[in-house]
């Protein structure tokens, strides 16, 4: 879905509300912090907390395991004059460490957007919140948001659906 149809599902991605409001509130909370030295954003998808970070002042890390996202964002950073903020790393959030490899830390926030957990198993999801304490200081803020759980998908589950060609 992310790698293979990537293309699909950025559809769904490209949908998703602004995150203007979110990302004002997440910015009010960082404020409290004396210093902002970077914010790390697992499985970041194609834009939507970045981008608008960066046109706010904020430098990012994105983490994400599909190249085509990351092409996505790469080309939106540069669109709006925010490259120099944005840094890209590509690969599996659950080898953090290899992944974030020489890039600069300690990160002062660390986010998870739209239910971008629970793919793996529950020790996979408490492994990747722990190792993102890492490159953490002890005062960073972790941000989960906009998530939903199966309880809520039952009673308001919307089906959206986007398919290909396929020739035999
Ligand atoms: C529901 S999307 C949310 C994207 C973004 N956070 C947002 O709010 O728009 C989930 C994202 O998790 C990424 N993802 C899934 N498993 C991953 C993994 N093991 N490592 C890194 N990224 C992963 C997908 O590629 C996809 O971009």
């Amino acid at each position: 879905m992310f790698i293979a149809r990537s293309h699909l599902f950025m559809k769904l991605l490209n949908q998703r509300p602004k995150t203007d409001q979110l990302v004002d509130g997440m910015i009010r909370l960082m404020r409290k912090h004396e210093t902002f030295s970077g914010l790390l954003d697992l499985c970041c998808g194609n834009d939507r907390v970045s981008i608008c970070m960066a046109k706010k002042g904020f430098k990012s890390v994105e983490v994400d395991i599909s190249k085509a996202f990351l092409e996505d964002v790469k080309r939106k950073a540069e669109e709006n004059g925010v490259s120099h903020l944005v840094t890209y790393a590509e690969g599996d959030v659950r080898k953090l460490k290899q992944v974030l490899g020489r890039v600069q830390k300690p990160f002062d926030v660390v986010t998870n957007a739209w239910t971008s957990i629970g793919y793996y198993s529950e020790y996979d999801d408490i492994n990747i919140f722990s190792r993102a304490r890492e490159p953490s200081r002890k005062s960073t803020i972790l941000f989960i948001t906009e998530t939903v759980h199966t309880e809520y998908l039952s009673i308001k589950f919307a089906p959206t659906s986007y398919s290909e060609k396929t020739t035999w």
